[in-house]
């Protein structure tokens, strides 16, 4: 069943879609708007159990949440959109990726990456739900804005985020991202418009394993950002957004 999310939009042109991670919303990205809503129309919508979208009882499946953005497409009149997911955002990009991608005209990851989780990683999210079912939001997700970024304010913005994010929304969503396949050959097998952006100093998705990922790609396109961690949208929105425009008029000229 497919969740009407809330929306946020900005400009006109080419659609660009946003995906914020987990467990945040689209107001990760409002500092590259001035800038981009200048070239194309920004699309930033709240994935379900996030932000002011709904929060169904789960488990989700990335299916889906990439049914929920199809759907907010289909009401905006969008046919075909730039795809960008920030971490469980990118996620959520890979599956648009694998189950619709005629509705792709480009992918950009964020801080995000393409395998699926390790057992123990797996084991440790199920247990979380456990967790998260019993206690509520508790220490492993409050102390989340550390791990994120090593900016404090940044840390304190994405904290408050946090703060009032929804048990049942973040239960969803970690049964979601557990159950993700891999997406690696997905990935480099695009054939639409591939990049990758990232943090060097990010403490949740290793650059170096970034660097990897981008030497395979058939046209490597990886961003580094330093000075950044897991959240290079707020700690460097300058950067974040002039990557996305090049990409977005590489798109344009090579349609
Ligand atoms: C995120 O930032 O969206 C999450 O850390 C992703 C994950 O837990 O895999």
């Amino acid at each position: 069943m497919t969740t009407k999310l809330y929306v946020e939009e900005f400009g006109n042109g080419l659609p660009i879609t946003l995906l914020h991670g987990y467990p945040l919303d689209h107001s990760i990205w409002m500092e590259l708007v001035p800038q981009i809503e200048k070239e194309a129309r920004l699309i930033l919508p709240d994935l379900r159990g996030h932000g002011k979208s709904p929060a169904l009882q789960g488990p989700y499946s990335m299916l889906e949440m990439a049914e929920d953005v199809v759907g907010m497409w289909d009401s905006l009149g969008v046919e075909k959109s730039v795809i960008g997911g920030h971490s469980m955002g990118g996620y959520v990009a890979l599956a648009l990726a694998r189950y619709f991608p005629e509705r792709l005209a480009g992918l950009t990851l964020v801080a995000s990456r393409t395998n699926a989780d390790a057992p123990e990683k797996r084991k440790a999210r199920l247990e979380s739900i456990e967790d998260v079912r019993k206690n509520g939001i508790g220490d492993a997700i409050l102390s989340m804005p550390e791990k994120l970024s090593y900016n404090n304010s940044v840390q304190k913005f994405c904290r408050e985020i946090i703060l009032d994010a929804s048990q049942v929304g973040v239960m969803g969503v970690l049964a979601a991202m557990a159950d993700r396949p891999d997406s690696l050959d997905l990935f480099l097998g695009l054939e639409i418009p591939s990049m990758i952006i990232a943090g060097q100093n990010d403490q949740i998705v290793p650059i170096e394993s970034l660097r990897s990922v981008a030497q395979k790609m058939k046209r490597p396109w990886l961003v580094e950002i330093s000075n950044a961690g897991h959240m290079p949208m707020l700690e460097e929105p300058k950067e974040v957004a002039s990557a996305l425009l090049a990409f977005i008029q590489f798109i344009k000229e090579n349609n």
